[in-house]
């Protein structure tokens, strides 16, 4: 994205020491202007280019089988997935948890021009950089047969390294509060994998992608039958002793990984009937503080030659957005609403496993495809969490959200049949709608778009052909004006903060990448594709709407319409590097 210089650096000013200030310095900061992109190295380092796998040397690898996309339980529809209780709860076994990880992380393809290959992954990243580590807290569960314990997820390998031998009652007590066959997943970054190309920027990419892995893992879940739920009122302490990112002694001098989340996953059989459960959002750090004195494998292997570019203001945002409190929160498991239980299911249409499988970003839109309007707002239904409901209530995917959403949607619509071309915006929490309209340019017209869906508070605020304008503010990447719409995702930004705390910061672009990952699945559904866009001018965007100060930031960015391939690359399946000797 960025090849400018860096800017010079300017005098030095009195620091707020207080964390929210200090996200919003980073924030700042690592803005795109017209005329000098956040600040990076200029240039790619080639021979210091982090390796995308990490791996533990030393720790026991455990290959999981690998499943062709007929062997049993086949997916159920893409529509399935998004219906509650359509998908059947499949028990948790090696081979379950090979699909899961499999839909969540694993490789999706390689891609080869010339001598040159790489990997693919089901979970898009920002410069294809895969900051996103996977782990699995996995207690004894009967029939599954595998040892209980830590694990990291090797996505080349298709395989678990057992990091951790945590003692049985221990990790039983560690997931007791939780229903039978809970297992948790956690995700870590290594930031240095972003920073290498994006340089100051790649703590925003890094989340962005932990964002959409939240959301690959929430979608692999459903095609399992599964649910799952972000234990994010745990205190970061204990996600790194959990995970051992905290272990200096197993990195050495590898570059070391940032804890970003937990979440618990577990099979829906025998619990939705009992609607008297609740769980905690978090896991006590006594708990884990007890679990991590044990016997530890593995030392991280190194990425990059030479040591990382220092940008010490991705160390200062890490730690300002340091989540350091516990939050004693809990969820009831309620039975479905009654409009949910009683939908029909629809088990046509095509396989949730083969949409997962073929989503890849677009790299260029013909610049003719056109989508129907029933399609574009079938889309933008999706990312509706619905916020009037209770967090389980809610729709797949946003059942795994703990929070009240905080974006909202301006759209770019270019071509959608039977919808004029221009600026529109979704609310995504019907609420926040005065807030938005006191916040933007008083003169934008905010007229309800009548042919919608009726619950889809989407609004129409200005007309007129927004193709060159939206590539502009895209890093003049044509890919935002050439499609059928795109979009700029705008976060309530710095009222949120004082009011949650700068540990939020980091979970604005989880939400967002959340978000793109439900419209990249959904652009592969209509039979189009999608590109997220990191790399956006972030003033001039919000000079569109004349959007005041920072009460609304846009933190990402996203396309969708008809592909162009690039029929100079080659395209190679995701594991015949495993299979091939066999
Ligand atoms: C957070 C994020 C930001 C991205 N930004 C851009 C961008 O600005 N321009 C672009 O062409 N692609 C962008 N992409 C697409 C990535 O390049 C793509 O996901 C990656 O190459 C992996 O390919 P795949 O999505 O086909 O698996 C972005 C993806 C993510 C997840």
């Amino acid at each position: 994205m960025s090849t400018e210089k860096p800017a010079p650096t300017t005098a030095a000013e009195p620091v707020s020491t207080d964390p929210v200030d200090r996200v919003i310095r980073y924030h700042i900061q690592t803005k795109h202007h017209f005329n000098r992109y956040a600040r990076a190295l200029g240039y790619l380092d080639w021979a210091n280019q982090p390796d995308p796998f990490r791996r533990f040397e030393g720790a026991p690898l455990i290959s999981l089988p690998l499943l062709k996309p007929d062997d049993e339980p086949v997916s159920p529809s893409y529509d399935a997935i998004y219906q509650r209780g359509a998908a059947r709860s499949q028990a948790v076994t090696v081979p379950m948890l090979s699909r899961f990880l499999e839909f969540a992380l694993a490789l999706s393809a390689w891609k080869r021009a010339g001598d040159t290959q790489w990997a693919l992954r089901s979970n898009p990243s920002s410069g294809n950089l895969h900051p996103t580590e996977g782990y699995l807290v996995l207690p004894q569960i009967e029939g599954l047969d595998l040892r209980h314990g830590l694990y990291h997820y090797a996505p080349k390998e298709h395989g678990l390294e057992l990091r951790a031998e945590f003692p049985v009652y221990q990790v039983a007590r560690c997931l007791a509060p939780f229903p039978p066959q809970s297992f948790l997943i956690g995700l870590t970054s290594i930031h240095w994998r972003e920073a290498w190309k994006y340089g100051e920027r790649a703590f925003r990419y890094c989340n962005h992608d932990a964002g959409h892995a939240i959301g690959t893992a929430r979608i692999a879940a459903a095609t399992l039958g599964w649910k799952m739920v972000l234990l994010d009122g745990a205190a970061e302490d204990t996600v790194a002793m959990l995970l051992g990112t905290d272990r200096k002694e197993d990195f050495n001098d590898a570059e070391r990984e940032h804890p970003d989340c937990l979440a618990v996953v577990w099979p829906t059989e025998d619990v939705e009937r009992d609607a008297k459960i609740e769980i905690p959002l978090f896991v006590e750090g006594a708990v884990v503080g007890d679990l991590a004195k044990c016997t530890w494998h593995g030392k991280a292997n190194r990425l990059s030659r030479e040591n990382p570019v220092p940008w010490e203001i991705i160390d200062d945002v890490a730690v300002a957005s340091w989540k350091s409190a516990v939050e004693r929160l809990m969820l009831s498991l309620s039975p479905p609403a009654m409009d949910d239980a009683s939908r029909e299911t629809s088990d046509t249409g095509p396989n949730a496993g083969k949409i997962i499988r073929q989503r890849r970003s677009a790299v260029a839109f013909d610049g003719h495809t056109s989508i129907t309007a029933a399609t574009f707002f079938r889309m933008l239904q999706r990312t509706m969490p619905r916020a009037d409901r209770p967090q389980m209530d809610r729709p797949m995917p946003w059942d795994v959200w703990p929070y009240e959403p905080a974006i909202h949607l301006m759209l770019f619509v270019h071509r959608v049949e039977g919808m004029t071309p221009g600026l529109y915006m979704l609310v995504r929490d019907p609420e926040k709608l005065p807030l938005l309209q006191q916040s933007v340019n008083q003169e934008l017209t905010w007229t309800l778009v009548q042919d919608g869906p009726d619950d889809l508070p989407l609004y129409w605020l200005l007309e007129g052909n927004a193709q060159k304008v939206a590539a502009q503010v895209s890093c003049h990447q044509e890919i935002a004006g050439d499609s059928a719409f795109s979009l700029g995702m705008l976060a309530e930004f710095e009222g949120r903060l004082r009011q949650m705390g700068a540990w939020f910061y980091p979970r604005l672009f989880w939400e967002a990448g959340l978000l793109g990952q439900v419209l990249y699945l959904e652009a592969e559904a209509a039979g189009v594709r999608a590109t997220g866009i990191g790399c956006y001018f972030d003033d001039p965007v919000h000079e569109l709407l004349s959007c005041k100060e920072l009460i609304f930031q846009s933190l990402y960015h996203f396309t969708t319409g008809g592909p162009v391939e690039d029929r100079r690359l080659m395209t190679l399946p995701p594991y015949e590097h495993l299979t091939r000797h066999t």
